[in-house]
């Protein structure tokens, strides 16, 4: 069942990942109903499941056949007697595709409603089936520790911990699945991968576009919010974590949450020493002039909200003391590019030299999105030359070796969830001890007004951003130079 199927996640992202699942032939038995307030008839919302699919996929075989497994009921999310209405109907087509009582509650919809959904699933008997059960939540889970807490109270009265699957989409990406194969497949890497041989690690997640049509939720949101707290900081405790005894589901996660116990936290006085925020002036992107963040849709003319973060975290375990962990995330940035740069230390004495010109020290990138692969900087002599080092670089492309587009993060979430498989969402105890790092931050950014709007449309963010750095002798790797040689 998905709450919210006239949705626009439910358009662009879940109709055509169920497809391209079917396609696969990895939905066998299944029916799906598509729930929302509005008034449809099947043969309506069938029409938008075919177009959805059309729009991203184009044309496709059996898409009839593919769009007859799909029904709609209208709702109220506080209506019991809409709940029974739908029980009618998920009983009977239960019993018509044989589904044998396995259910899934996918929650698209505006997070206010996950609580009462999810109260109302139980009292109404919508949980009580003889196969599984299994809610999958999508974001934000919550606005703050305390009304996290409070949602996740709610939930589980109906849901018991290991039947949540909290979506965090960039879990669902082949590139952020991989840091945990390079990490621990790899002789090379692992014994390297220590406060010992590296000097610090670069998380960049930026976009181009701005806020659009988000502007009320985003007001209350932010980039620390939007981001930080869940997506930025997933990638940092895999990048952190220890090797799991085994690749369980109940392993990883508790070698993640170790992660998350060591951060150092960092409050009041010290958040201006770790954190900067930005929020966007007008600019161009793509040689297209666009607003500032103040002029957009439904957001406050004054507002203090940031839409850009950098922040310098510390993990205060054996492994990683000393080592920063800078990250950075925003909108109307130069350029749409996830990366992950490993820098590894300077050698001690550079014998190779032309010029005063120091040796490059080894990089590792993992390039999560758009271009997808791994990139190895290193030094080698200069064809010709006499001992003259200079930097090259191995290359691993994803598209280029597979000639394949990876599945698109959704479809392999919820592959992941019919599977019970809940290794790559989110545990209570994650989100918890992400937002209790996330909240120091923003009681002080909420409490203070910004010099806003600190940063040009079209630039990588503000100036501040690149002190963070400097005062620690570092500098942010430029995102655009590292992609050259992946996307070729
Ligand atoms: C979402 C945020 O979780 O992630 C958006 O709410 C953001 O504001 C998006 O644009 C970025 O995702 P991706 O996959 O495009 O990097």
């Amino acid at each position: 069942m998905i709450f919210g199927a006239t949705g626009d996640l439910a358009k662009r992202k879940l109709f055509p990942s169920l497809y391209r699942l079917y396609e696969r032939k990895r939905l066998n038995k299944f029916a799906v109903i598509g729930v929302a307030r509005r008034q449809l008839t099947n043969e309506e919302f069938q029409a938008s499941v075919r177009e959805s699919v059309l729009s991203s996929l184009g044309n496709k075989e059996n898409l009839d056949d593919f769009i007859s497994h799909f029904f709609y009921q209208s709702h109220d999310a506080g209506d019991s007697n809409s709940y029974a209405a739908l029980k009618k109907l998920a009983d009977e087509i239960d019993g018509h595709y044989t589904l044998e009582g396995n259910r899934i509650f996918y929650l698209a919809m505006a997070p206010e409603f996950f609580g009462p959904i999810a109260l109302h699933l139980k009292s109404d008997g919508l949980t009580d089936v003889k196969g599984y059960k299994r809610l999958v939540i999508e974001k934000p889970f919550g606005h703050d520790l305390a009304s996290a807490k409070e949602l996740n109270k709610q939930i589980r009265t109906a849901f018991s911990e290991d039947e949540i699957y909290r979506i965090d989409h960039y879990l669902g990406k082949e590139m952020v699945r991989n840091i945990e194969v390079i990490r621990f497949a790899n002789a090379i890497f692992e014994p390297l991968w220590n406060n010992r041989y590296i000097s610090n690690i670069q998380i960049t997640s930026s976009e181009t576009l701005g806020v659009e049509e988000r502007g009320r939720y985003y007001e209350t949101s932010g980039a620390l919010r939007d981001m930080l707290q869940n997506h930025m900081m997933q990638m940092v405790a895999l990048l952190a974590m220890e090797p799991p005894i085994k690749l369980t589901t109940n392993e990883i996660r508790s070698e993640k949450v170790r992660v998350f116990r060591s951060l150092r936290m960092v409050e009041g006085e010290q958040i201006k020493d770790y954190f900067v925020r930005g929020q966007y002036d007008e600019g161009a992107i793509n040689g297209k002039q666009v607003p500032k963040y103040r002029d957009e849709p439904m957001v406050d003319k004054e507002s203090n909200t940031e839409t850009y973060v950098a922040g310098k975290i510390m993990i205060d375990n054996f492994r990683w003391a000393g080592v920063p962990f800078y990250i950075r995330t925003g909108k109307r940035m130069s350029t749409k590019s996830t990366k992950i740069v490993v820098q590894f230390k300077d050698i001690p004495m550079n014998l190779y030299y032309e010029t005063e010109k120091m040796l490059n020290p080894n990089l590792l990138v993992i390039h999560i999105q758009p271009e997808e692969g791994i990139t190895l900087h290193l030094n080698a002599k200069k064809a010709g030359g006499h001992l003259d080092a200079q930097e090259v670089k191995l290359s691993f492309a994803n598209t280029g070796v597979f000639t394949m587009n990876t599945p698109e993060g959704y479809e392999k979430l919820l592959y992941d969830c019919m599977r019970g498989d809940a290794t790559n969402f989110t545990h209570w105890d994650e989100v918890a001890y992400s937002w209790a790092f996330v909240d120091k931050i923003s009681e002080v950014w909420q409490k203070t007004k910004a010099a806003f709007p600190n940063y040009t449309s079209g630039s990588m963010g503000p100036k501040a951003a690149d002190e963070l750095l400097e005062k620690d002798g570092f500098f942010w790797w430029p995102v655009t130079d590292l992609d050259v040689d992946i996307c070729q």
